[in-house]
């Protein structure tokens, strides 16, 4: 019986979801948004203040800030109040209303840029802030995920030794791409494992992560308008763009056999079944991650209006896999 005092005690870590039945292949899920911060980015989040602890750069009179597109705010928001600090988010209009609230209702504050700077992106005008922010008042104290190694430590640590305790003989690891934290800590991991793992980064098209021209995305998580600072390619064998439309309808595959999972989760299953159906090799061992759960999407990816109006009125129109059809 798992009895805890704070709430970044408990992170199920074992969970995985068999995607076979429903999308024809098999593709193990694993589901990291079973925690109080309902997300992966409790992982970074702990890794990144308790370093700063240790440091002494954060003591009882500091004030977090960070600049995030939902996740990562809330889990800082938990721990923050569970630590005593205050916390500071800043985000854009595009971070979802219920993880603008989740951090409200924990005790932070929120900051929402609403002009993008031109070349930079939302994320520029972001980083701005925080930047003059932290200028101006030495107890600002910004983590930095995009350039913060505890970041990725946080899944060389956790995340891959997961994975690799439950798959000793796993083939191909599919990992979304946002500041790329997970990407590298696990990339790290299984460059030094014990057998040869083939890391695929899954981004949104519109992401100019591994180059590519920047283009409109609406989904929070995955992609960026800036290059990632932690991005080290050498780590990565092969990477798929996802377009936002096919993101979507790989959620709706997901919810409608009652998986609902987050955005990010959609754009990785999708670019991992696309890789699987192109190469198609028997015995594969294949993992995902999934990033969170599906309430903080409620009124966007699950919303008809919302889809239609960005997407068009055919979105939702695909062929369900059945069992006759595998
Ligand atoms: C839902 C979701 N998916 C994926 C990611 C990307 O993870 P990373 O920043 O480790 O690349 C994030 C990051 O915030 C996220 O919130």
């Amino acid at each position: 019986m798992p009895v805890i005092s704070t709430p970044h005690a408990f992170n199920e870590s074992r969970l995985y979801v068999d995607l076979r039945s429903i999308f024809g292949r098999s593709l193990y899920l694993k589901c990291e948004g079973f925690n109080f911060a309902g997300s992966i980015k409790l992982k970074a989040a702990i890794e990144m203040v308790e370093t700063a602890e240790r440091r002494g750069v954060l003591t009882p009179d500091s004030i977090l800030v960070e600049s995030s597109s939902g996740n990562l705010g809330v889990a800082l928001s938990m721990i923050a109040a569970s630590k005593g600090y205050r916390f500071l988010c800043v985000t854009d209009s595009r971070c979802n209303l219920s993880a603008r609230l989740l951090m409200e209702a924990l005790g932070s504050q929120v900051h929402i840029i609403s002009d993008l700077d031109p070349t930079r992106g939302f994320l520029g005008a972001r980083i701005d802030y925080v930047r003059a922010l932290c200028d101006s008042d030495d107890r600002y104290v910004w983590l930095s995920q995009y350039t913060n190694p505890g970041n990725w430590r946080a899944h060389y640590r956790r995340t891959g030794p997961e994975i690799a305790r439950q798959f000793p003989r796993l083939d191909v690891l599919f990992i979304g791409a946002g500041t790329t934290g997970t990407l590298m800590g696990c990339a790290r991991y299984f460059r030094e494992w014990h057998r040869p793992v083939r890391i695929v980064a899954v981004d949104s098209a519109g992401s100019v992560t591994f180059g590519g021209k920047p283009g409109r995305r609406m989904i929070p998580g995955l992609g960026m308008s800036i290059r990632p600072p932690l991005l080290d390619e050498s780590y990565v064998d092969e990477v798929i763009r996802v377009e936002e439309a096919e993101t979507i309808r790989a959620c709706h595959r997901l919810a409608r056999r009652g998986f609902l999972f987050g955005g990010s989760t959609g754009t990785v299953v999708s670019g991992a079944m696309d890789w699987l159906d192109r190469h198609r090799t028997p015995g594969l061992t294949a993992v995902a991650i999934a990033p969170d759960l599906g309430e903080r999407y409620l009124d966007t990816i699950y919303q008809t209006a919302w889809l239609q109006d960005l997407y068009g009125d055919h979105i939702l129109d695909f062929d369900e896999v059945t069992a006759d059809s595998l």
